[in-house]
């Protein structure tokens, strides 16, 4: 429960979290840690900060209703766990259906990614019987740590108090104090996308089965912006010219990474948009009010770390458009099927699927960690300070982001699928009794 207590001083303002956290008192410049579960982090934004950690936990490590996927692991841990409940009963999952889009995402392979050398091979060690079906158990996926090694342990031990502007370093301490994990950013190292990779490559193998295909790509990194271009010229741009930037088209492929190389020399990092498309889906997907499919898949999106912005269709574009500009107008075709001439919408109307194709933008930040002397703080000592280049790092990590993306629209398609389709077999069963 959540309840706001009064401001000590103006400009300031205070929140009881009672179980969690207490925001006490506006303070400045002073650090104590009391022997016992309760200390004051003081900050020198000047909150001060109670935490009871006996009471501190880490929420919020399953996505979906229905389909629902858990994950665990840091980034200098031994590994990362998947949990994925709902599967369906009766499939052939093996490692192949898996190891393809862990290799897209993974670390260490061109120039403008992080040269940390992570293997991602996952293993499957729960959930398939023995005549190698899934049997509707929970499957469990598991991939091993393999570069963590003691040099950029102890790079991070040095820093372990200065605080990585534009990382989550400062907030985790907020939450967990001196036992926030200081190491490659623990929980928030956008090494835990790999859990969110691998089950959104199971949900792809649902989705194939009902003949729903999701790609994404970059469209644009810093300056370099792709044209429009179709589902199809998408799909036959990232076949033709296979690139670390998953851009599909060449030249503007060949201009980002120009843009990336640049960057790096310059010990800076880029940002840009990832365009993600989901043909095949089925009118009547999402629920109307608050798990509109609109809604949790941009949930989903938001939670993918660096992306800072979604849209959908048009998006921030309806600002400047009226409505006779905006508006997707709908025709039958020859065969009767209902079509529409545009897709502003992204493929939704009230937060539901219209059977057009599901399209949308996530907008990735440029990569926090930087090679160049940044100012910043150290909690421990109080002190202003400057944060020299220590750690490995992703130049722009617009590429890799391409299969995360990927993997949360179709996580989110397939929750989505279950959540109708167990709706309508209850409805089913409704009539059933009341004839
Ligand atoms: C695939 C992937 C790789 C990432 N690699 C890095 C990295 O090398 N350095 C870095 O500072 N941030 C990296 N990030 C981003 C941080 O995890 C993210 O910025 C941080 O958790 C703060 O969250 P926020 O940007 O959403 O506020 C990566 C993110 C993803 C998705």
């Amino acid at each position: 429960m959540k309840r706001a207590v009064r401001s000590h001083r103006s400009g300031g303002f205070t929140y009881d979290f009672r179980r969690h956290l207490s925001f006490d008192r506006m303070d400045v410049g002073r650090y104590h840690h009391r022997a016992g579960h309760r200390f004051p982090a003081v900050i020198r934004t000047g909150i001060s900060i109670t935490i009871n950690l006996e009471n501190v936990q880490m929420l919020g490590n399953t996505f979906g209703r229905m389909f629902r996927v858990t994950a665990c692991g840091e980034s200098y841990g031994g590994g990362l766990g998947i949990i994925i409940d709902g599967m369906p009963a009766g499939m052939k999952i093996t490692k192949g259906d898996i190891q393809p889009d862990l290799e897209r995402r993974r670390p260490g392979q061109s120039e403008v990614d992080s040269p940390r050398k992570e293997k991602d091979q996952v293993e499957i060690f729960a959930g398939i019987g023995q005549d190698g079906h899934t049997t509707g158990a929970p499957l469990g996926l598991i991939i091993y740590n393999v570069d963590t090694m003691p040099q950029h342990i102890q790079e991070y031990r040095d820093y372990r108090w200065v605080m990585r502007p534009g990382h989550a370093e400062l907030t985790h301490y907020v939450k967990y104090g001196e036992y926030a994990d200081w190491c490659g950013a623990g929980r928030a190292s956008g090494r835990e996308t790999a859990c969110r990779v691998a089950a959104g490559a199971v949900a792809k193998a649902i989705l194939a089965r009902e003949d729903i295909e999701v790609i994404g790509y970059v469209k644009q990194i810093y300056d370099a912006k792709c044209p429009e271009m179709t589902f199809e010229e998408v799909k036959a741009g990232l076949e033709e010219n296979p690139n670390p930037l998953n851009c599909p088209h060449k030249e503007t492929a060949d201009k980002m990474m120009a843009r990336a190389l640049k960057a790096k020399a310059d010990g800076d990092t880029l940002g840009g948009i990832v365009e993600f498309i989901a043909r095949g889906v089925p009118a009547g997907l999402g629920e109307p009010v608050f798990d509109k499919m609109e809604a949790t898949m941009a949930a989903g999106l938001m939670s993918i770390p660096a992306v800072k912005a979604v849209e959908w269709g048009a998006g921030f574009g309806f600002a400047s458009m009226k409505g006779s500009e905006s508006n997707d107008i709908m025709y039958y075709d020859e065969e009767g099927q209902v079509r529409f001439r545009t897709n502003h919408g992204g493929g939704f109307l009230g937060g539901i699927s219209c059977g057009d194709d599901l399209v949308g933008r996530v907008c990735v930040k440029a990569t926090s960690t930087l090679s160049i002397d940044q100012d910043t703080i150290n909690v421990k000592e109080h002190k202003n300070t400057v944060l020299s280049p220590i750690t490995r790092r992703d130049p722009t990590i617009c590429g890799r982001i391409v299969p995360v993306v990927e993997a949360m629209v179709a996580i989110c398609i397939v929750d989505h699928l279950m959540m109708a389709r167990g709706f309508e077999a209850v409805q089913r069963l409704d009539k059933e009794y009341t004839i």
